[in-house]
């Protein structure tokens, strides 16, 4: 994994908020970057594809793409590949996002041009089943995130934390080397030291930041037990 990651890992997914249209995405970008320099905490910037060049050039701290297509380079119009992804300047992608779902077949398919292009793998699941699936590819995480709880202001952390435990437990079982990562609801600090906790690498968050009035100030939140 890119040295320009460390443990834990804040992931913010930009997602297609109406407020990272225009300027908003690398203005939330900068402020992610702002946090993660001042605080030195890993944390990354998940923008919309159309703006991910343009963001992985203006910021240092690494930035990843929504989604990666199982293509390589070549005659395929239309869709982001892993070699694109990474020459555009991005360090990682997000992997069947449970509002970009693909088949479990293509997801080891991205996941292994996505490692060719040396790009950092999450993938993300709904369950521990598939949270157990996907591990059997390799990731370098794992986030699950219950669908019924994202957008939501209730955190998975207190919603479902055995889905947290239970998810640590059953992908080191499969492959030690793949980290789990958690999301959906994740809003304040106390959730991310109850993920931490709860055995989890890191959080994937999205509402709480983006919609914010202030996203320096819940950035820094988020941060503030690390
Ligand atoms: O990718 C993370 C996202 O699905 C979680 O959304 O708004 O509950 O933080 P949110």
């Amino acid at each position: 994994m890119t040295e320009r990651i460390s443990e834990p890992v804040i992931i913010i997914n930009f997602k297609a908020y109406g407020e990272v249209e225009k300027a908003g995405a690398l203005s939330l970008a900068e402020a992610c970057e702002s946090v993660s320099k001042e605080t030195g905490v890993c944390i990354c910037a998940c923008p919309p594809a159309v703006d991910l060049g343009y963001v992985s050039r203006k910021v240092s701290i690494p930035v990843f793409s929504q989604n990666a297509d199982p293509y390589e380079s070549g005659s395929a119009t239309g869709w982001a590949t892993p070699s694109m992804i990474k020459g555009c300047g991005a360090a990682g992608t997000l992997i069947n996002h449970s509002e970009h779902k693909v088949p479990m077949p293509q997801i080891g398919k991205c996941v292994e041009l996505s490692k060719r292009s040396e790009l950092v793998t999450v993938v993300c699941a709904d369950d521990v089943l598939t949270a157990v699936q996907a591990a059997e590819f390799t990731p370098n995480f794992i986030a699950v995130e219950p669908p019924e709880l994202i957008g939501g202001d209730i955190s998975v952390t207190t919603a479902n934390p055995m889905i947290i435990e239970e998810s640590v437990a059953a992908v080191k079982k499969v492959n030690g080397s793949v980290l789990v990562l958690c999301g959906a609801g994740v809003k304040t600090g106390d959730d991310v030291k109850a993920a931490l906790d709860l055995g989890a690498s890191g959080v994937l968050l999205a509402s709480g930041v983006v919609k914010a009035k202030d996203p320096v100030a819940v950035l820094l939140d988020l941060v503030k037990h690390i």
